[in-house]
C-alpha cells in the first residue's frame, strides 16, 4: 500500500532510498518517483513501477550546482542557466562525466545526462542523502502526471511506496528541458522557464527541438493521456459536454455543460498550468467519453500548456 509521510520525516524517506526503494517526492513541477540514481536495481524498480520503456532516460535530481558538476561536464552557458534558474523548473542536458557513479540505466546508455535542482524540500533531502535521485513523474507510463501527494497514493494504491506528503505543486507541469551546444540553446521540452526567460538570462534566443524520434523521449507524441478522448481548441461544445475551460465563462456555457473544470477563470496562465493535470484527472474521473478543452493562448507559459494538451490529445 502507498502511504504518506510528513515532510518533516526526512529520515524515513532517506531510509527507504538507502534500502534501494522508490519514494514519492514533491517538487515544484510534479511529484517524482525517486530512487538512488547510482543504484541500478533501485532505478530498474522505477521503470518497473511505471511500466516505462527502457530507452527513456531519467532526470538526475541534484542538491545544487556543486553536486551537478560531479556528474555533468558544464560549459559556461549551462553554468549561467543553472545559476539563474536553480533551484527551479529547468533540466539541463550535458555530457556525462566519465567517473560519474550515476547508473547507465538513468541515462539509457546516452553520453549525456539530464540534471535538475528542484525547489522545495528536495535539495535538502538530496544533500543529506549525498547522491542524486533519478526521478520521472510519479505516474504509470503515458498517464497524467501527479501534482498532489494524493494523486501518487491513488496511482500506486496497491504498491508498497512511501510518499512525502508535500504541498500541491505550484508550477504544475514538468520542467523545461534545455541543451546547450556551442552557442545554441535547444528547448527539448517547453516548460515554465520560457524561451523569453532564457533569452533574458543569456542574450541567446533558444531554438525549439525539430528532430524526429526520442532525443527527449518525453517528446513522444502520445503522452500525459487521460482515458477520455481529449479534443483541443474547442470553442463550441455541444450540450452535455465535459469541458476543460480557460478564462471567464458565460452562464450559458456553464449551464449547458455536464461537467466543467476551469483552469483559470481569470485567464491566468500560471494558475492554469498549476491546475492542468488536476483538472484533467477530475474530468477523466467523471467517466465522460470526451473532454473538450477550450483554447489556451500560445504566449509565454501557454505554449507549454498547449504542448501537454496536444500530447494528451494525440492518437494512441
Ligand atoms: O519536472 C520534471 O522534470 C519532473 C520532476 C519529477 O522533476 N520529471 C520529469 O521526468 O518530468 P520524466 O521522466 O517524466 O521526463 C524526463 C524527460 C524525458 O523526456 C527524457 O527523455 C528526458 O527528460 N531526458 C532525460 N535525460 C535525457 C538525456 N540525456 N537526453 C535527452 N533527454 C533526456
Ligand atoms: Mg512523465
Amino acid at each position: 500500500m502507498a502511504v504518506k509521510v510528513s515532510p518533516d520525516d526526512i529520515r524515513t524517506a532517506i531510509a527507504e532510498l538507502a534500502s534501494g526503494k522508490c519514494i514519492g517526492l514533491p517538487t515544484e513541477t510534479v511529484y517524482g518517483l525517486a530512487a538512488d540514481a547510482t543504484n541500478g536495481d533501485a532505478v530498474a524498480r522505477i521503470f518497473e513501477m511505471k511500466g516505462r520503456p527502457r530507452f527513456n532516460p531519467l532526470i538526475a535530481h541534484v542538491s545544487g550546482l556543486e553536486m551537478a558538476m560531479t556528474h555533468g561536464n558544464f560549459d559556461p552557458l549551462s553554468i549561467r542557466l543553472a545559476e539563474v534558474f536553480w533551484p527551479g523548473p529547468l533540466t539541463l542536458i550535458l555530457p556525462v562525466r566519465q567517473n560519474s557513479p550515476v547508473h547507465p540505466l538513468v541515462t539509457a546508455g546516452l553520453s549525456t545526462i539530464g540534471l535538475r535542482c528542484p525547489q522545495g524540500l528536495s535539495p535538502k533531502l538530496i544533500d543529506m542523502f549525498g547522491k542524486p535521485l533519478a526521478a520521472p513523474s510519479a505516474n504509470r507510463s503515458g498517464r497524467i502526471s501527479p501534482t498532489r501527494a494524493d494523486h501518487v497514493t491513488e496511482e500506486f494504491a496497491d504498491t508498497d511506496l512511501v510518499v512525502i506528503d508535500g504541498p500541491a505543486c505550484d508550477t504544475g507541469i514538468e520542467s523545461t528541458i534545455a541543451k546547450v551546444e556551442e552557442e545554441t540553446i535547444t528547448i527539448l521540452r517547453p516548460g515554465s522557464v520560457t524561451s523569453q526567460m532564457i533569452r533574458a538570462a543569456t542574450g541567446i534566443e533558444p531554438v525549439p527541438y525539430r528532430g524526429e524520434g526520442i532525443e527527449a523521449p518525453g517528446m513522444m507524441k502520445s503522452h500525459y493521456a487521460p482515458d477520455a478522448v481529449l479534443l483541443t481548441n474547442q470553442t463550441n461544445s455541444p450540450d452535455g459536454a465535459c469541458i476543460l475551460a480557460f478564462g471567464p465563462q458565460s452562464a450559458e456555457t456553464a449551464k449547458r455543460a455536464k461537467h466543467i473544470f476551469n483552469l483559470s477563470e481569470a485567464g491566468d496562465l500560471r494558475e492554469a498550468a498549476a491546475n492542468l493535470y488536476h483538472g484533467l484527472k477530475l474530468l477523466d474521473a467523471t467517466g465522460a467519453p470526451q473532454i473538450h478543452a477550450q483554447p489556451v493562448p500560445e504566449t509565454g507559459l501557454g505554449s507549454a500548456i498547449n504542448d501537454r494538451l496536444s500530447r494528451a490529445a494525440a492518437p494512441r
